[in-house]
């Protein structure tokens, strides 16, 4: 039965740790958001955490000389591996120029309007092929996981036509077995109007060919759709995310990027999975999320990189929102890192480093739709941890150089050391 196959299954006993997460607090009174135990361990077969408690109550039931895998944590902290819930990591090419162009002046959004950003990475990808595009996103994730993410969520939406978006699902497919890092699917074939069409009768496309072709392959769980000025309008994203329900894809949401359009009330309205930028979000809208259980995925490294204004992170925090982080990380937003992201968020946006780190996991995972425990280090959650080589999880938003990662472990494995 399944106790015995667990019994002889692989154990790893990670012991003597300073100061572990577990994961968000349980107690409403505390004055922190994170549960943390110091002088812990814990303990994980076939990929799940089985038991934690203080090193010495644990080493003693689970001697780490009988385990196949054994980390001596002393002097370090321990936290769950960080979830990256909004990336766009599936693509070919190079726009360094239009940073530079970007640094000269020249708007995001004009840079769009002219063919360029998002309608020149879609020429590459057309032009890529299926190995350059797996091998081009397995490249990111390996740089993702040496900085401690395990779970990450990449969006298609660098195709626009039925083909290239199945091409880079297929790809996403490929990567999440070929390495650790577990992937999330998200269609986005709304992310941009194509050349030379019109919105509308490119949103009839995306509802009446893409979509079915996209369920049918049954990659993607998610459909999300670029709603901004001069991109998508509340009634065209309204369109495509009510036809991709129909499809069985939970909506998610750019929204109130660069204005405020009403990308939000219509997460809220339609109970997506979360709505995401918010960088114009005002207070209906924290209100409208929060009411209806809408994740707020905050990116301050896009707005960093733009020189924008920051979201408003303490709004949604004091209005009781389980903000989540994400890199966002695209050809506009050259970051790969949620250390950088905890960084931003709580240097740039206010956020205690424990917010910070609990926006980078258990929230980041509300943000799609995992409730298996993952972002948490409970028993039976999955067994992704980051053993840091520092003693306490500050050093996460307090460094900003290279890595506080020491060890990453996924699965119950040691996946970079
Ligand atoms: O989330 N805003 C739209 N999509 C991406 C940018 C993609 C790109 O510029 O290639 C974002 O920032
Ligand atoms: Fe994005």
């Amino acid at each position: 039965d399944s106790r015995t196959d667990s019994a002889n299954g692989d154990t790893c006993v990670v012991y003597g740790i300073d100061e572990l997460v577990v994961g968000p607090s349980r107690n409403e009174s505390d004055d922190t958001p994170l549960e943390i135990r110091e002088d812990a361990a814990l303990v994980a077969v076939d990929g799940e955490v089985i038991a934690v408690g203080s090193s010495e109550d644990v080493t003693r039931e689970y001697p780490p000389e009988n385990a196949e895998t054994a980390i001596d944590a002393d002097g370090r902290a321990v936290v769950p591996g960080f979830v990256d819930p909004h990336t766009h990591a599936v693509f070919a090419g190079d726009r360094s120029d239009e940073f530079e162009a970007k640094l000269r002046g020249k708007e995001y959004q004009e840079i769009l309007a002219e063919g360029g950003g998002i309608l020149r990475t879609v020429r590459a990808v057309r032009e890529a092929s299926d190995d350059q595009l797996v091998a081009n996103l397995t490249g990111h994730l390996e740089t993702m996981l040496a900085h401690g993410t395990t779970t990450v969520e990449v969006k298609s939406g660098y195709g626009l036509d039925t083909e290239t978006e199945l091409r880079q699902l297929e790809a996403i497919d490929r990567a999440d077995a070929a390495q650790p890092v577990d992937l999330v699917a998200t269609f986005m074939g709304a992310h941009a109007v194509p050349n030379d069409r019109e919105a509308e009768g490119y949103v009839d496309e995306v509802v009446e060919e893409q979509l079915p072709a996209i369920a049918n392959q049954g990659i993607a769980t998610f459909c999300d759709v670029f709603c901004e000025e001069g991109v998508f309008d509340v009634a065209q994203s309204r369109r495509v995310l009510e036809a991709g329900l129909e499809h069985g894809l939970t909506p998610k949401v750019h929204a109130e990027e660069f204005v405020r359009l009403g990308g939000a009330e219509l997460a809220a309205e339609l109970g997506a999975a979360s709505a995401d930028h918010l960088l114009h979000a005002n207070e209906d809208d924290v209100e409208a999320l929060v009411e209806n259980g809408v994740v707020p995925v905050l990116l301050p490294g896009t707005a960093f990189g733009l020189g924008e204004a920051y979201a408003d992170a303490r709004a949604f925090l004091e209005a009781g929102a389980p903000v989540a982080l994400a890199t966002d990380f695209n050809p506009n937003c050259h970051s790969r890192s949620m250390e950088f992201t905890q960084t931003l968020g709580a240097v740039e946006m206010g956020m205690t480093p424990a917010e910070a780190l609990l926006a980078s996991t258990h929230s980041a995972a509300l943000a799609l739709d995992l409730e298996d425990g993952t972002g948490t280090l409970r028993e039976g959650a999955p067994a992704d941890a980051v053993v840091l080589e520092a003693p306490s999880f500050a050093h996460l938003a307090y460094r900003f150089d290279t890595t506080a990662v020491d060890v990453v472990v996924k699965a119950g494995e040691v996946v970079v050391e």
